[in-house]
């Protein structure tokens, strides 16, 4: 383990904080149990959700960097706190879909559960105040939120995402819908895969049953959002969150 200790927090998101370290190049990340959907409007806490979310963000990670994709994780310290390279965060969040669902289905009036020929990527304007607006190449480029490369690169890396976490999910019966993804810029200049990988940014449908794996547990009152993290946590580790038996 590093001796990488916790400084002052520098920023508290819905679900994590970001706290300094003696290292300017350093950050640690603390996840939290709250949960908050429609930017913020609904609200609770379910506990284990802040640990299974960074153990499994880990994971996934760890699993991307593998693949060639460079992620800002660099130790886990914690069950619940990574200590990531700081980056400047590019305001792009970038969704990439394999089914429709959620905002794709509302915006354009197609059926939940319709298979998409390839997968798309989609871009997201990262404002809360604007309630994260879809956009486009035009908007980023004008507006300098990000440059030419940088976008080819986010769609690249997207989509090299996907294809990594779509296997992963699959081998344990579950179909990747979507996720969403935020890269940011690293000290020396390297974009990095930043954030984290978790079932609150991502929609993951149990492939036999149908079942809801992710946030739209909470967003749309399906069930125990904490039962349902817990349990996906014993699908990925095959054992639950103390190390005891599966379930
Ligand atoms: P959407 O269908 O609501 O646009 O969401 C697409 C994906 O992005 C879905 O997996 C959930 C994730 N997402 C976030 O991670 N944060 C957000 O603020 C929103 C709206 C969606
Ligand atoms: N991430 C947003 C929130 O936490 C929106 C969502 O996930 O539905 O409020």
């Amino acid at each position: 383990m590093s001796t990488t200790t916790r400084g002052a927090l520098l920023y508290e998101g819905k679900a994590k904080q970001v706290y300094a370290t003696q290292d300017p190049d350093l950050v640690w990340i603390h996840f939290k149990d709250d949960a908050t959907a429609f930017n913020g409007v609904k609200r609770a806490s379910v506990q284990d959700k802040g640990e299974v979310n960074a153990r499994i963000s880990a994971h996934l990670l760890g699993a991307v960097g593998a693949a060639g994709v460079p992620t800002h994780l660099v130790e886990v310290r914690s069950p619940r706190d990574h200590i990531c390279t700081r980056v400047e965060v590019i305001p792009v969040e970038v969704v990439v879909r394999n089914v429709v669902a959620g905002s794709l289905a509302r915006r354009f009036g197609r059926e939940e559960g319709e298979v998409l020929p390839r997968p798309m990527v989609e871009f997201f304007y990262k404002s809360d105040s604007l309630n994260d607006p879809p956009m486009s190449d035009e908007h980023a480029l004008l507006f300098g939120w990000a440059e030419a490369w940088e976008l080819a690169y986010l769609r690249h890396a997207g989509l090299r995402v996907n294809d990594v976490l779509k296997a992963f999910w699959a081998e344990l019966g579950v179909t990747l819908v979507d996720f969403k993804l935020e890269f940011g810029r690293a000290p020396n200049g390297q974009l990095l895969l930043a954030d984290e990988i978790s079932p609150d940014g991502s929609r993951l449908w149990d492939r036999a049953t149908g079942q809801h794996l992710d946030k739209d547990v909470f967003r749309r009152d399906l069930g125990d959002l904490g039962d349902t993290y817990r349990a996906l946590f014993a699908r990925v580790f095959g054992h639950g969150l103390d190390g005891g038996a599966a379930g």
